[in-house]
């Protein structure tokens, strides 16, 4: 089997990355271990950027995004029992946030991908990539009735997330360098049936730690509160969640809109990036490089804006035969991606509860989101940063 570009992975950043190269008349193939099922019912983010946006529209995938997105001009941050508005739209110079699942984008690209002639196996797990030094690196995969196979191509994306291979072709200490942060907390996530409580996101900052209310639809509400991250679902029936997430956004006599809970979850938090992020014929992509706190809602986003920088600079390589901007990447791309981490590091430092902090450290979190909400100029950086820096 032959290709241009062989893609590990069909989550955000290997479909945007496919159906931008074959707008650009590139040809690609995508492996991909799980099956489309699978995919397009794993609920993850919910926040597009505007130029995650616009990216979906300009490739044509942006319809019902358009439709049955939910644009946002504002987030709320609550802390001392009351609610603090934070104008994206007016302070991010008409910008905004449209709350759009994870999962629904996928279902849009994976249906568009295969409309216009996309190859994607699923249920084939990629097991190595080889020869990325050379000029034609393979990679080794295996199909869902055990086959194996051998995709050729002139380049690899990894773009296969925080679990995936592709990063282990880049030698770890003489080429590779890996930068982490674990915290110490978790979120529990939860899908319910209920009306919206709230017209925008809120980011509550609460002596009992962190909470976040999200939505769906009009009748799906996505919540999160912070938990230890050892701690189990089981331990978590519905009452104690809902009387958990009241606690922790209580204040302004703000009721929270409670219904039944079909869906609960535990993730970890950490912040991790790899560098470089290519590797002779290998580019990574995605969370296949990098991952970020949800606090600040960047994963997704910053998948799109690595693609976005990838695609460009093969298309100058097919086009042209110059591989200078294959060559400059990764400098490209881990310039947003720091951002992105400091961002989503300072979002979760101000917001969460955490064990070891003495109350000093509780009143200067208050200061700091007194300050976010009450400087122009302070508030400006978190529209800023929030809504997402234009793609380049
Ligand atoms: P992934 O989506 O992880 O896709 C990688 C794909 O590669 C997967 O389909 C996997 O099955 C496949 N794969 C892995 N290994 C192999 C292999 N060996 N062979 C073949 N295939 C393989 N981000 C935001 O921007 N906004 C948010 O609001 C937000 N909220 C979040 C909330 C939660 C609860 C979580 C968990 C994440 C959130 N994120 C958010 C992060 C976001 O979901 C990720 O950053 C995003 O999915 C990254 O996309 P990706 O394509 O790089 O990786
Ligand atoms: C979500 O709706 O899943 C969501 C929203 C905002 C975040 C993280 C997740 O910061």
């Amino acid at each position: 089997m032959q290709t241009q570009v062989g893609i590990i992975g069909a989550g955000p950043a290997g479909l945007l990355l496919s159906q931008m190269l074959h707008l650009r008349g590139i040809e690609s193939v995508i492996i991909e271990s799980r099956s489309r099922d699978a995919i397009e019912a794993t609920i993850r983010a919910g926040v597009l950027e505007q130029s995650t946006v616009d990216l979906m529209v300009e490739i044509g995938a942006g319809e019902r995004l358009k439709r049955e997105g939910f644009v946002h001009h504002g987030i709320e941050l609550r802390f001392g029992g009351r609610g603090h508005r934070i104008n994206l739209h007016d302070l991010a110079n008409g910008r905004t946030i449209t709350v759009y699942a994870q999962h629904e984008v996928l279902k849009d690209l994976i249906a568009l991908r295969l409309r216009t002639g996309g190859v994607i196996h699923f249920e084939a797990k990629a097991d190595a990539v080889e020869d990325v030094a050379t000029g034609a690196p393979q990679i080794r995969f295996t199909t869902s009735n055990g086959q194996k196979q051998l995709l050729r191509c002139d380049f690899v994306a990894g773009c296969d997330g925080s679990y995936g291979i592709g990063r282990s072709a880049i030698p770890e200490g003489s080429v590779r360098h890996d930068y982490f942060r674990i915290y110490p907390f978790g979120w529990f996530g939860i899908l319910a049936k209920a009306p919206p409580s709230s017209d925008e996101l809120i980011y509550a900052h609460h002596d009992r730690g962190f909470a976040l209310v999200s939505t769906r639809s009009p009748d799906v509400q996505r919540m999160y509160f912070q938990c230890d991250p050892n701690d189990s679902v089981d331990n978590w029936p519905d009452e104690r969640i809902w009387e958990e997430l009241q606690t922790r956004v209580e204040g302004d006599k703000f009721r929270l809109k409670t219904g039944p809970i079909f869906q609960k979850g535990i993730i970890p938090l950490r912040s991790f990036v790899c560098e470089p992020m290519q590797h002779g014929r290998l580019f990574l992509a995605g969370d296949a490089a990098h991952s970020v706190p949800p606090t600040g809602a960047k994963g997704l986003n910053l998948a799109a804006a690595d693609v976005h920088v990838l695609a460009r600079a093969l298309s100058s390589f097919y086009a042209t035969g110059s591989t200078d901007l294959l060559a400059d990447y990764s400098r490209m791309a881990l310039r947003r991606v720091w951002r992105a981490q400091h961002f989503s590091w300072w979002m979760t430092s101000m917001l969460h509860r955490f064990h070891d902090a003495a109350e000093f450290d509780l009143k200067r979190q208050l200061a700091e989101l007194d300050l976010v909400t009450s400087s122009r100029a302070a508030a400006t950086t978190v529209a800023e940063n929030y809504v997402g820096l234009p793609l380049t």
